[in-house]
């Protein structure tokens, strides 16, 4: 099976279980829960599949681990809907279709990615309801998740990304922000599947570091592709970067040096996935996130 295929069947099995987690028909105001659907339609899914993959390398069925799978999801798209608002990057069209506050308005676009937060703290906490899995696995990953994205984590990551828009920034506080406001959701993700599982601390620490590598390579690849990515294929605007004055790899280093920026990660991907087991799914992703054009 190809990556592509990979992920697919992972969508299919994580859609229908995000739906799952929403409100039903008529339980709450519509527009809402229409708002807060429309934030989870459209992505690739790739948190959920790096916990679920964790989950098998280490000895789970994939499926056990849905729940978290899909809280890790919710957040994710939460930070999608924040990330677009007016207030931070502005930016009209996520997935090829109108912004969630576009679609919808300011207020609701808030709520929504507020509901979706908190709902991602749900959706962990029952995974404890999951027989095969021990209550201090999924106390965990709960605490994981609150470190990873709190403020030592992506939040602080995208407050410097805001912080620095327009004015010089250096290359150590660029690794900062791509580490923080991205690849620590990525780090996260992998780990709870293999937290789940009960891997042991040093294949743990191994994982946290070929993730880290990944995340670091996949925001680079995001840079990138906003300078010679297209719209019909990103499914955002191209050149917002740069129009906002942000601080990239692009931007700092030029593009050839932050392509070989982008092939060291690679490498070092490449490198930690040596000792994974499971190998050549970690290697099929760093491939896929190195030729992604979306
Ligand atoms: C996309 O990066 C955005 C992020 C990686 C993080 C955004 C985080 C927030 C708005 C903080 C909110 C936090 C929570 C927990 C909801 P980008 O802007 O470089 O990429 P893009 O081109 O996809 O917009
Ligand atoms: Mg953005």
């Amino acid at each position: 099976m190809t990556l592509e295929q990979r992920l697919a069947v992972c969508r299919e099995r994580v859609d229908p279980a995000l739906e799952r987690f929403l409100p039903a028909d008529g339980e709450v105001p519509t527009r809402l829960v229409a708002a807060m659907r429309h934030a989870l339609s459209g992505g690739k899914r790739l948190r959920p599949f790096l916990c679920m993959e964790a989950a098998r390398a280490f000895g789970l069925r994939p499926e056990t681990v849905l729940p978290t799978a899909c809280g890790l999801e919710m957040l994710h798209c939460a930070t999608l809907v924040h990330d677009d608002m007016p207030c931070v990057d502005d930016s009209d069209l996520r997935h090829g279709r109108a912004a969630c506050h576009v679609e919808f308005d300011e207020a609701t676009a808030l709520l929504a990615g507020d509901a979706l937060i908190i709902g991602a703290f749900e959706c962990l906490t029952r995974q404890a309801e999951e027989p095969d899995i021990a209550p201090e696995r999924v106390l965990r990953c709960v605490r994981e998740l609150a470190e990873y994205t709190g403020v030592r984590g992506l939040v602080v990551g995208e407050a410097l990304d805001i912080e620095t828009e327009g004015r010089p920034c250096t290359e150590s506080e660029l690794e900062f922000i791509h580490l923080n406001k991205t690849a620590k959701l990525i780090i996260c993700s992998s780990r709870s599947g293999a937290v789940l599982a009960g891997a042991p601390d040093d294949q743990l620490a191994r994982l946290s570091e070929y993730a880290e590598a990944l995340g670091l390579l996949f925001q680079i690849t995001d840079d990138l592709l906003d300078v010679d990515g297209d719209t019909a294929s990103t499914g955002k605007p191209v050149g917002a970067d740069a129009a906002a004055g942000k601080a990239t790899y692009p931007g700092l280093l030029g593009l050839a040096a932050a392509r070989e920026r982008a092939e060291l990660f690679g490498a070092r991907a490449l490198q930690s996935a040596k000792g994974l087991p499971n190998r050549e799914v970690w290697e099929a992703l760093v491939e896929f996130v190195v030729k992604r054009r979306h």
